[in-house]
């Protein structure tokens, strides 16, 4: 007989500056699908994680709120969904303690996303906080037992962590944790607009908030190459292709379709395509983030903190009940 359980999902960002079109097509739309499907969701605004490549995390109250804002505005319920903040729940840092003892500091050393992450913060020093994060990130799955986690390429090696927190927990302590599943989104990895990887610190990222004016702006400096006819060839024309992608992905159309249509064109009707299509994908988008005041973000975000402190209240005393501490 088919399982009648529904799924609970959990994932989340860090409060460093706006979301964009990387993240809609890389988690945010799959987030929106399963809560529409009827999956529990939990979202979380991942502040105490904004301190591992960096001393001090800037404009927070900001950029909490502004990721609650894209959250809401691409079409996440806010009457259904948990959205709430490390900093606000505790027992988070609880059950971080006892994960910690079930890896090894080779398993944290080997992490190839910290050791990226290591590589371009451009720190003088390592923190002890960037190492083991990932155990911190094991905590935000597994307090709500979530079962799917929506994630892009880079956060892998982070899931295999919660996963192996999950099973060495359950053999050593008794059953307690189901073993989450990453879901990866099937759209290609988006590049920002100047071929590098999409990014909020590059200065190359479409934002979700951003207004016509500065997409264009943004589009009109992307990098094409000299050859009139517009085709979808990612392996020898990643720049042109990734362009092409961006319309195709919001369009939901075949990217080769929409190279075909813009054909000997050039850059110039490639960029305009561009324009228009993210334009018009981020219309709703748009006209729901209008409607938005500061009162009910906050709102959202207290309702939130209140729900995932009932629930990682409830883990944590089985975690303690469990490791006979309870
Ligand atoms: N590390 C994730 C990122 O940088 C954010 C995050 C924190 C997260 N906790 C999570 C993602 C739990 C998924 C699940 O994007």
């Amino acid at each position: 007989m088919p399982s009648t359980k529904t799924s609970t999902i959990l994932t989340g960002d860090r409060p460093t500056g706006p979301l964009h079109l990387g993240h809609y097509f890389g988690t945010l739309a799959n987030r929106v699908r399963l809560q529409r499907e009827g999956g529990d969701l939990f979202v979380l605004v991942a502040d105490y994680q904004v301190l591992t490549d960096r001393d001090v995390a800037d404009r927070l109250p900001e950029h909490v709120e502004g990721l609650v804002a894209d959250y809401l505005s691409v079409g996440i319920d806010p009457d259904r969904a948990t959205i709430f903040r490390h900093s606000a729940v505790p027992a988070l840092n609880q059950l971080m303690l006892p994960f910690l003892s079930l890896v090894s500091v080779g398993e944290l050393r080997r992490n190839p996303t910290v050791k990226d992450e290591i590589s371009v913060s451009g720190q003088a020093t390592v923190s002890g906080l960037m190492f083991t994060y990932p155990v911190h990130q094991a905590a935000d799955i597994l307090f709500c037992k979530a079962d799917l986690v929506p994630v892009g390429r880079d956060q892998l090696p982070h899931q295999e962590i919660a996963r192996l927190v999950a099973r060495r927990f359950n053999e050593r302590y008794g059953p307690v944790f189901p073993v989450p599943d990453a879901l990866l989104s099937d759209a290609p990895l988006l590049l920002g607009t100047d071929g590098r990887k999409m990014s909020k610190s590059r200065g190359n990222a479409i934002a979700l908030s951003a207004g016509p004016d500065e997409v264009a702006r943004l589009v009109k400096r992307a990098k094409t190459d000299a050859e009139r006819e517009i085709t979808y060839e990612p392996e020898t024309r990643p720049e042109v292709s990734n362009l092409v992608r961006i319309a195709a992905l919001c369009q939901d159309r075949d990217p080769h379709a929409v190279a075909a249509e813009i054909g000997s064109g050039g850059a110039a009707a490639l960029k305009k395509t561009v324009v228009d299509s993210v334009n018009e994908f981020l219309r709703p988008i748009r006209a729901r983030r209008a409607g938005l005041d500061r009162g009910e973000l906050r709102r959202v975000l207290d309702r939130g903190n209140e729900r995932a402190n009932e629930v990682a209240g409830r883990t944590l005393a089985e975690v303690r009940a469990a490791m006979a501490m309870g």
